[in-house]
């Protein structure tokens, strides 16, 4: 059963994701991190940001993996996830450069690089806490409508619609072609999953992951057998599941109801 919690906007969507991250590495300061990129987490990186600074919170012991990266691009080109990584929250904070890792998207031998990577999570002893935006299509991370649930980290073709939403980080009107991705079985094994929406043009993608057919048509529906998921919408994401948020809970500054 997928838990939800609707939020009133973006910032306190954005503040209880950090609290929650936060109180991960406060119970176990070694837990292990699967993170994403994109707009929907820099809410939540700022803050956490904002902890490290006033109040000392500490990343020096955890470790991080990274959801995706695009194939071709090296780690300091502007459009890479290892640069906004690195801007948005590891470069700010106390974190372990030896305990980061983004996949290598200029890596000579990107199929080997997947092993490599998945070989890391399972030797870090598998995910403690898995955040997760979605695509408007319902991917999570790179991994596309059609992805099997029991694929591991592997190169993969980005959908056309993805490839032009995220062409404004690109100096053409497209993003690259191809990314590598953690998987959807590796995905599903993190002992926690929280995935963050917000915003009237993921409602639809939300509304399918929680309330639709459990189906590789919306990778993120794979999220409804998971024994530990959160969602955590804000209001203008959550508006198709109106019905399903009770009264009191709609009315309150933050409504939770389950799935
Ligand atoms: C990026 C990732 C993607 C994004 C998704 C939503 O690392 O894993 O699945 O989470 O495309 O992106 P935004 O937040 O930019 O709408």
């Amino acid at each position: 059963m997928v838990r939800v919690r609707v939020l009133p906007d973006y910032e306190s969507m954005s503040a209880v994701a950090a609290e929650i991250v936060a109180e991960r590495v406060r119970e176990k300061p070694g837990a292990v991190f699967l993170l994403p990129t994109g707009t929907t987490p820099l809410g939540m990186y700022r803050r956490l940001v904002q902890m490290h600074r006033r109040e000392g919170l500490s990343f020096a012991q955890a470790t991080f993996f990274n959801l995706d990266e695009y194939l071709g691009l090296p780690p300091d080109h502007p459009a890479s996830y290892h640069v906004y990584m690195q801007e948005h929250f590891y470069g700010l904070v106390d974190a372990d450069r030896a305990r980061i890792h983004v996949p290598d998207g200029s890596a000579p031998d990107p199929e080997a690089e997947c092993e490599r990577y998945e070989a890391a999570i399972r030797e870090a002893g598998g995910v403690d806490l898995c955040v997760l935006g979605i695509g408007r299509n319902g991917h999570i991370g790179f991994n596309e409508p059609g992805a099997p649930f029991d694929s591991r980290t592997r190169v993969v073709r980005l959908a056309e619609s993805t490839r032009r939403v995220n062409a404004s980080d690109f100096e053409v009107d497209r993003a690259p072609e191809r990314a590598i991705t953690v998987g959807m079985a590796t995905i599903f094994e993190s002992r926690e999953v929280l995935l963050l929406a917000s915003g009237a043009n993921k409602a639809r993608a939300a509304a399918a992951a929680l309330r639709g057919e459990i189906s590789e048509a919306v990778p993120a529906s794979m999220l409804q057998r998971h024994p530990n998921a959160t969602f955590l919408l804000d209001r203008d994401a959550a508006s198709p599941l109106d019905g399903a948020v009770s009264e009191g809970e709609q009315r309150s500054n933050e409504g939770s109801t389950w799935a």
